[in-house]
């Protein structure tokens, strides 16, 4: 993993949340990361999902977490596969956001003191809605569809159209 250049970072060891198929078997997070900054001290996890073995796959994976533990203003990172995707709670609504840049597929960031995200690879920006605003893209973040069940979020790996 290599360290974003803008600014400093720690790196702790997460509660686990679960991961899990649909239809296989819960898979845990292991890696979490607090990302400091002085404007936001918002919190950043990286969930990645364990590439061990076990029964094959029956269906689109799919990431679930306790709402509770998505407190609002809080930003996850999770994987899906090689996709990071943002999972952001606002209120009671949860929105999970791919940080995949639509140029070139480099990995955005969210820089809470600037409230938009930033592609490194060609200094692209993309709004907090992740619309593009500078650089060379024209596509937005795409976004995957989010259900909040019986205290459950779960997102799904199909993007939006
Ligand atoms: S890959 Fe993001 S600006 Fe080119």
């Amino acid at each position: 993993m290599t360290r974003p250049p803008d600014g400093p970072e720690e790196t702790r060891v997460s509660e686990p949340f679960s991961i899990g198929e649909t239809g296989g078997t819960p898979r845990r997070a292991f890696l979490k990361l607090l990302a400091g900054g002085a404007a936001g001290g918002v919190l950043v996890e990286i969930l990645a999902v364990a590439g061990c073995g076990g029964a094959a796959p029956e269906g689109p994976p799919t990431v679930t977490l306790p709402l509770e533990d998505l407190p609002p203003g809080t930003r996850l990172v999770v994987m899906l596969g090689e996709t990071p995707v943002e999972v952001r709670r606002e209120g009671e609504r949860v929105i999970a956001r791919s940080l995949v840049c639509t140029h070139q597929g480099c990995t955005v960031k969210w820089r809470e003191e600037e409230n938009r995200y930033r592609c490194p690879c060609q200094e692209a920006y993309f709004d907090a809605n992740g619309q593009p605003l500078l650089g060379p893209v024209s596509k937005p973040l795409p976004e995957f569809p989010v259900t909040i069940a019986a205290g459950v979020v779960t997102v799904a790996t199909t993007l939006q159209d």
